[in-house]
């Protein structure tokens, strides 16, 4: 037993529960030094995935080769390809893409070697795997033939053209990288402590993923992306969003999309994407959404003191550019990937067991009745 001094947060609130150097919300979102707001303006997610997983923004010759070994890595192997063939049709892509980086375990050939260097060639597989399996799962599943990468393109056009088979304009293309750029880090929040608590044990990089995509599922974390859209849809439009909010929080449902354990004043990445959303509806000729949104936002404001936190722009973004509601958190996982690869390789890199105590509640000390007096 420990001697240290009971401490108890619910929920981890406020607790520092390890040291990083890959971000920091202190005095602002940064990627390893760099504010998000500047990386978002004027650099690429494959710079950034870079960026996470080496320590340093790239220089050209060292992005072009990263982008190579990426986009060698984007085949899937036949037995993963039948697996998301024959599963059901109705699977969440979620679990599709949880059940996929889990099966690509079996035929990396680093999966059980924990060195750095093995880590780093697993991390830059999976950033180049993932979107495949992810476009892959939703051709398949809509009775579609899958589409072959294109390896002239980077992460965010190659995911876009895989879906469709289509090259996507360049303005829809940024507004998808820039939704990557923000989802691809962001310190210990609870998939990402997820994969450290995994590979805490000495356990292997895979299995850190994997549960960390199990992490993100949930409505509370990366599964409000998806939610987003269905409740403007449930608001109806900008004339009865205000009167369907107001009822939502009198029944005291949580808005998703809104609210953040960390940020109580509002998420500088909501601003940033909030105008990508905003041009892309606008392209896409219906601002209906946006309206909505709008006045949803001003309620919640006025009334809870509650601000949008990233998916709220991300889910109408998304819904703009014409993508299908249950892609929305595996994208998450596209872009998250690299920063949960950077925590893994760090947490093993100075690893202590991460292993809390619990506050007991249950009964006192009973004594054991053998079966056969328990009646
Ligand atoms: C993200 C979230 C789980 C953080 O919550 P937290 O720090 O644990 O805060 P709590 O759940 O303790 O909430 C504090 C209060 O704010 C309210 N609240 C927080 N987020 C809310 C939301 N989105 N809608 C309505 N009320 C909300 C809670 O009901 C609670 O009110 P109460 O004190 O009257 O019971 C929470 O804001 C939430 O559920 N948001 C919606 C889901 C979402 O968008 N998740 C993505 C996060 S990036």
């Amino acid at each position: 037993m420990s001697a240290a001094p009971e401490v108890y947060s619910p929920g981890l609130e406020g607790v520092i529960a390890g040291e990083t150097a890959v971000s920091t919300i202190t005095g602002g979102l940064r990627y390893r030094g760099y504010p998000v707001t500047e990386l978002a303006e004027k650099a690429t997610f494959d710079e950034v995935a870079y960026l996470l997983l080496h320590g340093e923004l790239p220089m050209r010759a060292q992005l072009a080769d990263f982008q190579k070994r990426v986009a060698s890595a984007r085949r899937l192997p036949q037995p993963l390809l039948e697996l998301l063939r024959t599963i059901p049709r109705t699977t969440p892509p979620m679990d599709a893409v949880r059940s996929s980086v889990s099966v690509l375990a079996h035929f990396d050939p680093d999966t059980e070697d924990n060195s750095p260097a093995a880590n780093l060639r697993k991390a830059e597989r999976l950033l180049g795997q993932i979107p495949v399996a992810v476009a892959a799962f939703y051709r398949l599943s809509n009775g579609l033939p899958v589409i072959p990468d294109r390896s002239d393109l980077g992460q965010a056009a190659n995911f876009l053209y895989m879906l469709r088979g289509t090259e996507p304009p360049p303005a829809a293309v940024r507004a998808f990288d820039v939704s990557l750029i923000l989802y691809a880090e962001h310190e210990f929040n609870a998939s990402t402590f997820t994969a450290r608590v995994v590979c805490s044990t000495e356990s292997d990089l895979h299995s850190a993923i994997t549960a960390a995509i199990g992490a993100l599922k949930g409505r509370l974390h990366g599964g409000a992306n998806e939610k987003v859209m269905d409740l403007l849809r449930a608001a109806g439009g900008p004339e009865t969003a205000e009167e369907w909010v107001r009822d939502a929080l009198a029944r005291k449902e949580r808005v998703m999309g809104f609210g953040h354990r960390v940020y109580k004043t509002g998420d500088v990445r909501a601003g940033i994407l909030k105008e990508y959303a905003r041009r892309a509806a606008e392209a896409s000729g219906d601002t209906k959404w946006e309206e909505t949104a709008a006045v949803i936002e001003r309620v919640l404001a006025s009334e809870k003191n509650l601000f949008p936190n990233l998916d709220w722009p991300a889910g109408r973004l998304y819904y703009a550019l014409g993508l299908e509601v249950p892609l929305y958190t595996p994208i998450f996982v596209m872009s998250r990937v690299a920063g949960w690869s950077a925590h893994v390789m760090e947490q093993l890199a100075h690893n202590r067991l991460i292993r809390p105590r619990s506050r007991y509640t249950g009964p006192e000390v009973k004594g054991v009745k053998p079966l056969a007096e328990r009646g």
